[in-house]
């Protein structure tokens, strides 16, 4: 206490230090707060009944009434401010509990699989997509065809009427929907020379890839579930040559020199003359990739195309087939075991 002052002013003097300090206090106890926990217990020491500034106002009585108006204001202000700072303080310990809560519940996918990998297309699948890339650049145009099919389509239309023996050539899975034996999974990809035949008129270039069906017993060259890539064209004056360069010029587009390619007679209603078509593995050893011929005529009756006017020719090969010869692999059953050790290889 300075000497001299008088009583009166000397004591609010201190109650205002007293409340600046109460204040201070206060903020420093808050700032040392980490948890929620812990701020609740100490609100009510800073902010109750028996807080510091409870106290001092027990003593605003004691004052002169100027005095005790400004100790009123100062204490009024304090107690504000600390209510505040106690607020602020529970939204910053809430928000770090989260950020601590999201942090321990975060799956990290890194940990999981290990190093983050990057996949690609399958081997069939790029096979397929390289087909197509050499037939467009020949002048054909891609198509597409259902998977499940009528009989019609897939036997019918494409001179096998029913009970035919040629019908036997493919071991068929029909599709049961109680209206007898007229729905098929398709057993090859010839049924699309038939749609795209309905849905325009020639000239036609055109290739359809797709997933075809067959209850054949799984082997090292046989697959139940296997895709084929069909040709057809039909224009005014198309002969067996053609369909022999266009064979022949594939095969070099697709397999590269060192790969010869043979033609054999065979037999398919929907084409004749017929011919099979294998090509010759580095091995030495010979493939069957696929079937051709010169469109039936009865094919094109089927479809409402005049044999007289148009010639075409057709053929299918196996995509599965054509992909192990190219790569060098030695039993198609590989292809969809789903092995990542031999699918990243390609
Ligand atoms: C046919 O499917 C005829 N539609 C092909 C055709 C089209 C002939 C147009 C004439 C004109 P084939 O059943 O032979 O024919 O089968 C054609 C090719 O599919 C075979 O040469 C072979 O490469 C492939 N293939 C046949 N069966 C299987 C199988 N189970 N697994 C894998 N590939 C097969």
């Amino acid at each position: 206490m300075a000497r001299g002052e008088p009583a009166a002013s000397r004591y609010p003097r201190r109650v205002l230090d007293e409340i600046e300090a109460a204040h201070q206090e206060a903020l420093k106890r808050l700032a040392a707060v980490t948890s929620l926990e812990a701020l609740q217990s100490l609100e009510p020491e800073l902010t109750g009944k028996r807080a510091p500034f409870a106290k001092l106002k027990q003593r605003l009585g004691g004052l002169e009434p100027d005095e005790r108006r400004r100790a009123g204001q100062a204490l009024h202000e304090a107690t504000r401010a600390v209510a505040a700072a106690v607020a602020e303080r529970r939204a910053e310990l809430d928000a770090l509990a989260r950020r601590r809560r999201l942090e321990e519940e975060r799956l990290d996918l890194t940990e999981v699989v290990g190093r983050p990998q990057v996949g690609h297309l399958h081997l069939v699948t790029q096979t397929r997509d390289r087909l197509e890339d050499v037939f467009v650049g020949l002048g054909f145009e891609v198509a597409e065809g259902p998977e499940v099919e009528t009989d019609w389509y897939n036997f019918e239309a494409l001179n096998m009427p029913p009970a035919h023996p040629a019908r036997s050539m493919w071991d068929t899975l029909y599709v049961d929907l109680g209206t007898g034996e007229n729905v098929v999974l398709r057993t090859h990809t010839s049924p699309v020379q038939i749609r795209v035949m309905q849905a325009r008129k020639p000239p036609i270039y055109a290739v359809m890839p797709g997933r075809v069906f067959r209850r054949d017993t799984p082997d090292a060259t046989h697959l139940p579930v296997f895709h084929q890539l069909e040709g057809l064209v039909v224009d005014r004056g198309i002969a067996m040559a053609d369909l022999f360069g266009t064979i022949q010029q594939f095969t070099e587009a697709y397999f590269g020199p060192g790969f010869t390619a043979r033609f054999r007679p065979s037999f398919f209603p929907f084409t004749e003359p017929s011919a099979e078509f294998d090509i010759r593995r580095p091995d030495g050893s010979w493939l069957e990739l696929g079937g051709c011929g010169m469109v039936h005529p009865n094919v094109f009756r089927a479809v409402g195309v005049d044999p007289e006017e148009w010639s075409g020719f057709a053929f299918g090969f196996g995509i599965d087939r054509l992909a192990a010869v190219r790569h060098g692999l030695d039993d198609l059953r590989e292809l969809f075991v789903n092995d990542v050790r031999f699918l990243e290889q390609f």
